[in-house]
């Protein structure tokens, strides 16, 4: 998703500029620019393509300025092209804005300006706002955007340069993140916290349409009445250095092999004298209570809340359901104060997932989310909030999001399964003694890379994969296969392996790959059946099991562990598959086409 930097102070903006893009690189993006403040005029260079076409525009630019602001852009209204490419100026070309997000009155904003005799340039709805600005110019320019944003429906995040105000850089958002970093007398904007680690960790967050006025040396926040808000920094916890690649050769593999730390970062706090202990004001009468729990997200993490739903069933006996936020927000879901709502998101941000949220909240539901981004969005407007501690993931395709989820549901389910009396203290015990491995176990899975790289060299080639799975490694099979089709560009499904024989089966060849996850143990009879028939039909399989049987073509045998928590282990060699899949067909996997980290918009 399009990403935005800015900044004032007393170095050189182009060059702090690239380097904020460069860290935005990550969420996705297929054009970018830059606009700086010179000599009392604005000078945009834009491209098409990678940075690096920016970046060669830039080379021969001597341009000085101590003021800009830049963007990537991830085409939604319009084609990635220079033209469509952000920082757009207004008509008059006296104002520069960059946007996130999406404006969905742009026509019929376009049309009546248009009537008032602008023309526009590109096909973006960002446009808009810089005419708009334009329009509703006054001399007091907090008049001229309050004006413009009472006008826009939709999300945006939008730094503003004026040439009429060339030491100023303005910043208002609404339902898109935007935060600003202070170190001494400069100041940093971006959409994420990544692009400015580098240069501090104090922040503040912008509220919905709260507007920054930034000058080398002072900021002043005001709310939509125009009225100053006093605010106070946040300190990021994260290390500049979690968000470089240390050596590895992309950031995904450094990711992967980050989740033995990941995990044990994110339980390690929470187990107090061998119960879980998280910091949640949930009570066994509020529990008593609820007789339907929820649990919402996107992509990975909705594979994750599949997890959560079985586990709640099993230990707690609460009806649970799993949902994808985009479905959900729109299938007048059966909401009410008996209903507990799990978010579960890596970014916080994201739009479906947040607008989820506040449906729920709206119906009276109590939300707990599940959250790694500290300050997000999600964060902040749940009821609790429970950090996944792993650090900044940048790769695109999630791997230590996913297993930190998947960590905190475990100690989540435990301590309500013992808040309810469904389980006793003893058996906690014995549980929260099987989280405790996960680490180590992760790591002795991690120092088998070789084996899965070798069975990855078979497949490479290949149009197709099937991966398949019962309960709980059904889900674990969907992540499989999503990673996959997300970094190698591999057509991969995965099927619950009941339903195969319901007419997917017909696919199978020679040959084609059929991954199977196979941990639950009552289950394992059932799968074997299953992974004969479809051998029978010509498939090579890949068994990611705990059985020392050798039941596939090929097996990674994954380190005993109680059949609950299986999921956190059986998913490491998916991952790894799919990344030494990638990476032999030379994908530039950490940034895969078409996909976004933080999907902000619908
Ligand atoms: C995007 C990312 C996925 C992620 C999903 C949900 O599609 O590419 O990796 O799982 O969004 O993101 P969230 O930040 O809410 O977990």
């Amino acid at each position: 998703m399009c990403g935005i930097i800015g900044y004032i102070g007393k170095q050189n903006a182009p060059n702090i500029l690239l380097k904020g893009l460069s860290k935005l690189e990550y969420r996705g993006y297929d054009s970018s620019g830059i606009a700086i403040i010179s000599k009392n005029d604005i000078n945009i260079i834009k491209s098409k393509g990678k940075l690096i076409n920016l970046k060669e525009k830039l080379k021969n630019n001597k341009i000085n300025s101590k003021l800009g602001i830049g963007h990537t852009r991830w085409a939604t209204h319009g084609v990635p092209s220079d033209i469509n490419a952000h920082p757009h100026l207004s008509q008059n070309k006296q104002i520069a804005i960059v946007h996130n997000g999406i404006i969905e009155n742009y026509l019929s904003l376009k049309e009546e300006l248009e009537l008032k005799g602008y023309h526009f340039i590109s096909d973006t709805d960002s446009e808009i706002i810089a005419n708009m600005l334009e329009y509703y110019k006054e001399e007091n320019f907090l008049n001229t955007i309050n004006k413009t944003i009472s006008r826009l429906e939709g999300s945006y995040a939008l730094l503003i340069i004026n040439k009429d105000d060339p030491n100023k850089l303005f910043a208002i958002r609404n339902e898109s993140p935007l935060i600003i970093g202070i170190n001494n007398e400069e100041y940093f904007i971006a959409s994420d916290i990544p692009a400015i680690l580098e240069w501090t960790k104090n922040i503040y967050y912008l509220n919905n349409k709260e507007v920054a006025i930034l000058k080398v040396n002072s900021i002043n926040f005001f709310n939509n009445k125009k009225e100053a808000v006093i605010k106070k920094i946040s300190k990021i916890t994260w290390d500049y250095e979690v968000a470089k690649k240390n050596g590895y050769e992309h950031f995904m593999l450094k990711e992967i092999f980050e989740q033995p730390n990941a995990v044990k970062d994110t339980i390690k706090l929470r187990i107090k004298n061998g119960l879980p202990n998280l910091d949640i004001k949930l009570t066994e009468k509020y529990l008593n209570v609820i007789d339907k729990i929820y649990i919402v997200a996107c992509g990975t993490a909705y594979h994750a809340g599949l997890n959560a739903k079985n586990l709640i069933e099993n230990l707690i006996g609460i009806n649970a359901e799993a949902d994808i936020a985009s479905e959900f927000r729109y299938r007048n879901p059966l909401i009410n104060k008996k209903t507990l709502v799990i978010i579960l998101s890596q970014s916080g941000e994201t739009a479906d997932t947040l607008a989820a949220l506040r449906l729920a909240k709206e119906k009276g539901a109590k939300v707990i989310s599940i959250v790694n981004v500290v300050g997000s969005s999600i964060a902040r407007e749940s009821d609790e909030v429970i950090y996944t501690w792993a650090g900044p993931e940048i790769a695109v395709a999630s791997t230590k999001a996913f297993t930190t989820q998947l960590s905190v549901i475990y100690l989540l389910v435990i301590q309500l399964a013992l808040l309810t009396k469904k389980i006793a203290e003893k058996e906690a015990k014995s549980l929260i003694k099987e989280v405790k491995s996960i680490p180590k176990k992760i790591e002795s899975i991690l120092k088998e890379k070789s084996k899965i790289k070798e069975i990855a060299k078979f497949f490479y080639h290949d149009k197709d994969a099937y991966y398949i799975g019962r309960g709980r490694d059904y889900y674990i099979a969907m992540e499989g296969s999503l990673k996959l089709k997300e970094i190698s560009y591999i057509h991969a499904e995965a099927y619950a392996a009941g339903e195969l024989k319901h007419g997917t089966i017909a696919l199978i060849e020679d040959n084609t790959l059929v991954v199977a996850v196979c941990s639950i143990e009552k289950l394992l009879p059932k799968m074997i059946s299953n992974i004969k028939e479809i051998e029978a039909r010509g498939a090579k399989t890949l068994v990611i099991t705990n059985s020392k049987e050798k039941i596939g073509t090929y097996n990674f045998i994954i380190p005993e562990i109680n059949n609950y928590f299986t999921s956190i282990l059986t998913v490491i060699p998916l991952q790894l598959l799919a990344y030494y899949i990638a990476n032999y067909k030379k994908i530039d996997l950490d940034k895969p086409k078409n996909l976004a980290k933080s999907v902000t918009v619908e």
